[in-house]
Parts: C-alpha cells; structure tokens; sequence
C-alpha cells in the first residue's frame, strides 16, 4: 500500500480530500508509458507515452485537488452508479418506482448529487502494473435500489494497453451503468490544440438523439447522411456542429450504439488517431454503445497546463444507453442489472505509437 500520496514524478504535489490524502498509485510498463490512477472516484488522473522521442500526457485533468473538487467535467473518474443522464431522475423496476437525487438540472447526471466520482474507493491490491479498487454503495443510496459492491480493475500490459475491468453485484435488482469519464487529447494535454483535427472511426451506425436537456427521445437512428456517420475514419472537425442534433448538444454528446456483434472485447470498435498520426488510440469493450462527448462543456475549467477551452479533449464513454432504465424496449442495452446477475464488463484502450 503506499504511504499516503507520494510524488510519482508525474504527479506532482499533495492532493488533500476530505482532510485526508488521496492515495495515487502509478502503473508502468516495459515500454515506458506509465498510468496513474487515485482512489477518489477511482480515477484515470494521467497517461504518460513515450511518443517520438518525448514523454506525452494524453489526459486532461485539474492541476490541483481544490479543481477537482470544484469542476463538473468529471475528469478521469469512474462515474456510477448509473453514468450519463436518468430524465427526472425517476425510474420503475419491478413495479417499485425510484427517485434518484438529481443534478442536472431536473434530471440525474452520472449517479445523482454524490456519484461514484466523488467517494473515496478502496484499494484492494496494487503492483507494477495493476490497480483493484472497490466501493461499496449502499441500498438507497442515492435513490438506488440494492445494496452494491463495484470493483474496478485497471491492469497496464506491456502492449501499450489499459484494460479496464468492470465488476458489480447488487442484493437487489438495480440500474448499474459503470464507465471512465477520462478526456483525450492525443496531441497532448499541454499541445493548445482541440481534439477536432483529431481523426475518428466509430464501428456505429445508429446513434441515440436526445432533445434540447440531452436526453435520448428514445429514437435510434441512423447515421447514414449526418455528421454522426464515422465509420469510415473522418476528421471530427469535417461535420463538427452540421446536424440540428449535434448543435442542441454544443457538439457531439450522443450515444453511439455498436453494431450487432462487435461489442464482444475482442473488436477493436472506436479508433482515434493525433493530427500528426504519430499516435492512436483504439477500443474494444463489451459495453453495447459509446457517449461520443467532445468536450463542449470545457470552456473555462480550470486544467493541468491552464484554463480549457471547448473541445480540448474528449470522452470515449463505454456504456449502457443513456436513461436505459426507462427504457424497457431497448432490452438488455437498458442497464438493468437482474436478480443474481453479476454486472462484468471490459474496455481497453489500446495505444500506439
Ligand atoms: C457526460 C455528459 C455531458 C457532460 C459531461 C460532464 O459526458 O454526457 O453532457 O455532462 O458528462 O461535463
């Protein structure tokens, strides 16, 4: 266990939380790329890559814990119970209605009032090159049913790889949509350029449109003939803001639903590529959509190389479909976890470089 928080070399400074350290534990591989991560929201804080000759931060993240505290763009963490938007915060399950704390205007954003985000997880086991950590979310705990235990495990290989597990069981049935909210910029944190010269392919061809608060109306539709449509690899900037869907939105924050079958952890499905091609990121998961989210929120945050502009990072958050649980129709995509059941997921972000 480490002694407190302990300067990495990459991470500098004491991070107070709660009046109490926050642990950082910093994974390495053969390679030379490193990943650290805190136990306050289990969070994806840094990721470090040797990239032609020079040490690259691909994360964004607040310089100090007083930001993290104070921001809204969730940097890094892992974001639960139920991540992405609940509209009312209200939900039926087995004929039992339930009222979520809401923070998102009338709605429910990643959790409620205190998310996942926001706790300080345990950690279980660390070495070298893996980080196990768990949280325990009691019945009502924000308006969820069922008492839950998460474990998420973050292992770093030798293959440029973070592969991020996903475990939960509940003593009741419940909505569980767990997933790492850390924003990309494979150019650089510190590079002053956005993510839109960024190059994208997403294996999607529908997505979720919301309305004008963000909620998915409940439609999945085609990406043919919009700016929704990265299946072939495009530069984000090409249809950035074309569609009436993407400018309620500010941008893209949408949820792009895998085509049938590809969501096995094998496949890669999203491949994101730096303007000067120099690295990409590629992701295989077993979650059934992604939030495509371009940062449209970031103007003005408070970061690690200064102020952020819109779109100085994005989000690849692989997901259930947002506002699922009032969504029966969607069937299994809907993030209900069922009596028994184990909640198990994977995602790895492949880099390379
Ligand atoms: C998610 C949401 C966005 C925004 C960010 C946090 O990705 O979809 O609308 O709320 O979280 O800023």
């Amino acid at each position: 266990m480490l002694d407190g928080f302990k300067s990495t070399g990459t991470l500098r400074g004491v991070l107070f939380y709660d009046g109490e350290k926050a642990e950082v534990i910093t994974l390495t591989n053969l390679n030379g790329m490193t990943a650290s991560f805190m136990d306050i929201g289990a969070t994806w804080l840094s990721c470090i890559l040797p990239v032609g000759g020079e040490k690259r931060e691909v994360l964004l993240r607040s310089p100090d814990m007083e930001s993290f505290k104070k921001q809204s763009a969730y940097f890094g963490a892992v974001v639960g119970r139920f991540a992405n938007r609940i509209r009312d915060g209200r939900f039926t399950l087995n004929d039992h209605k339930y009222q979520i704390t809401r923070n998102n205007g009338k709605h429910s954003l990643h959790g409620g009032e205190v998310g996942f985000d926001s706790r300080r997880w345990n950690i279980e086991y660390h070495s070298f090159n893996q980080a196990i950590f768990t949280l325990t979310s009691e019945d009502r705990e924000q308006g969820f049913p069922g008492k839950l235990e998460a474990r998420v495990t973050y292992t770093l290989t030798d293959k440029n790889q973070l592969d991020v597990e996903y475990f939960a069981v509940s003593s009741q049935p419940t909505a569980v949509n767990l997933t790492n909210h850390a924003y990309f910029n494979l150019a650089g944190e510190d590079s002053g350029q956005t993510v839109l010269t960024h190059s994208l392919k997403i294996l999607a061809s529908h997505y979720l449109p919301t309305d004008n608060e963000l909620i998915p109306t409940g439609e999945i539709k085609s990406v043919k003939g919009t700016g929704f449509d990265f299946t072939r690899t495009k530069s984000i900037e090409k249809d950035f803001l074309v569609d009436a869907d993407q400018r309620i939105a500010g941008g893209y924050d949408h949820a792009f639903v895998f085509d049938r079958g590809l969501n096995d952890g094998e496949e890669d499905v999203i491949k994101l590529m730096s303007p000067g091609r120099d690295l990409v990121l590629r992701v295989r998961t077993t979650k059934p959509a992604v939030q495509l989210y371009t940062g449209n929120f970031l103007e003005g945050t408070p970061g690690l190389s200064g102020e952020y502009v819109k779109a100085q990072g994005l989000c690849l958050e692989t997901q259930y479909l947002p506002d699922g649980p009032n969504h029966p129709e969607w069937g299994r995509s809907n993030g209900i976890l069922r009596a028994g059941e184990e909640y198990k997921h994977r995602t790895v972000f492949s880099f390379d470089f």
